[in-house]
């Protein structure tokens, strides 16, 4: 940070925290200001869950699977023990496998070491953990003084400092910048805090700046236009891939399913059987003699490339091999779970 910027936003820190301290949103992975005041301790583990699932998806979602992990696994040591399976499937719905096989790694070798590092370096080791998440925990669960700075945090600086270079260059400039300002007897609260405007003052549209407390600091906003910011390189169209799905039904509400090989997408997982997935449609190659109807497609968009798969229903009469509907509605990646969806719920 420069000088210039050292003058700028030397109150920054104070206004956000004055802020936070009367808006937070209470959260259930969160040692809320009051709570913080009082000397309550953040647990490592429940910080770090959080933040592995909030990578990737919404607040509302990630709080429903938050729940029902800690529920379930309420300690690291719990998560450790855990059989695979059981986690790759609680984890269904929440999208990219290889954070759960991560997680799971992750919380077996924080056991192997005896406990969590408590330093970014040190986090930025284990299994899953980036520079994101390590800056997080470390804040957040350790107090150090360190930076989180995610998408949200890009948007809010990107407004601020109304940054108009090369973006992969302005990222960088930036970071400097939040890192520069993260006070040292603060920094969970200077982390949350920044989450919180993010999510709901400086949101990516329609910024609400009238009750921003940044508001006298924010070049964007002097400008007139902060939804300019923060200014990306075009995004390139995701690749499509197409293929069939099969959702084989037997008596008793069950459906086929199968174990996903452990590498590649979806890894490990709960699947349907499918065909290749390709830039055309393949043949569709049915996985027994049952008699198959096609029934409708299905939509999904992975990091990157688009899936549709075209759905196909057929039914026998033996029950062996086939999952109960409930398990798998509950066990598999989105995608299938589609899938599983459209063909019980169609008319036959
Ligand atoms: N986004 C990323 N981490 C978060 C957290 N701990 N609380 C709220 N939103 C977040």
């Amino acid at each position: 940070m420069n000088m210039d910027e050292k003058l700028h936003f030397a109150d920054l820190s104070d206004l956000l925290l004055d802020w936070y301290a009367a808006a937070a949103r209470e959260l259930p992975w969160r040692i809320g200001p009051g709570a913080r005041a009082k000397g309550v301790q953040p647990d490592p583990y429940r910080v770090w869950l959080a933040e592995i699932m909030l990578q990737q998806t919404t607040v509302p979602h990630a709080t429903r699977y938050y729940l029902a992990f800690t529920e379930r696994w309420p300690t690291v040591q719990d998560l450790a023990a855990a059989a695979d399976e059981d986690v790759m499937a609680a984890w269904a719905g929440l999208g990219y496998y290889a954070r759960a096989r991560n997680l799971l790694k992750c919380a077996r070798e924080v056991i192997a070491q005896g406990a969590w590092p408590d330093t970014v370096d040190g986090l930025c080791q284990l299994p899953g953990i980036g520079p994101y998440t390590a800056g997080a925990v470390a804040a957040l669960a350790f107090g150090r003084q360190a930076a989180a700075v995610d998408g949200n945090v890009d948007r809010v600086f990107a407004r601020l400092m109304a940054l108009k270079g090369e973006w992969k260059t302005e990222k960088e400039r930036l970071k400097g910048v939040v890192e520069a300002l993260v006070p040292a007897d603060r920094p969970a609260e200077f982390a949350e805090a920044l989450m919180d405007l993010g999510a709901t003052i400086c949101t990516p549209k329609a910024p609400n700046c009238l009750i921003c407390p940044l508001r006298e600091l924010c070049a964007a906003r002097a400008e007139g236009d902060p939804e300019r910011y923060p200014i990306k390189p075009k995004k390139t169209a995701k690749p499509m891939r197409l293929g069939h799905v099969y959702v084989l039904t037997g008596q008793n509400r069950t459906v086929l399913t199968e174990q996903r090989p452990d590498k590649g997408l979806l890894g490990g997982m709960m699947g349907l059987p499918t065909s290749d997935w390709a830039s055309e449609y393949p043949q569709p190659k049915f996985p027994s003699g049952a008699n198959f109807e096609s029934i409708g497609e299905v939509r999904h968009v992975f990091t990157h490339f688009a899936l549709t798969l075209q759905v196909w229903r057929g039914e026998v009469d033996e029950p062996q091999l086939l999952t109960p509907l409930k398990k798998a509605a509950d066990a598999l990646p989105s995608v299938f779970a589609k899938a599983l969806k459209l063909a019980v719920s169609s008319d036959r």
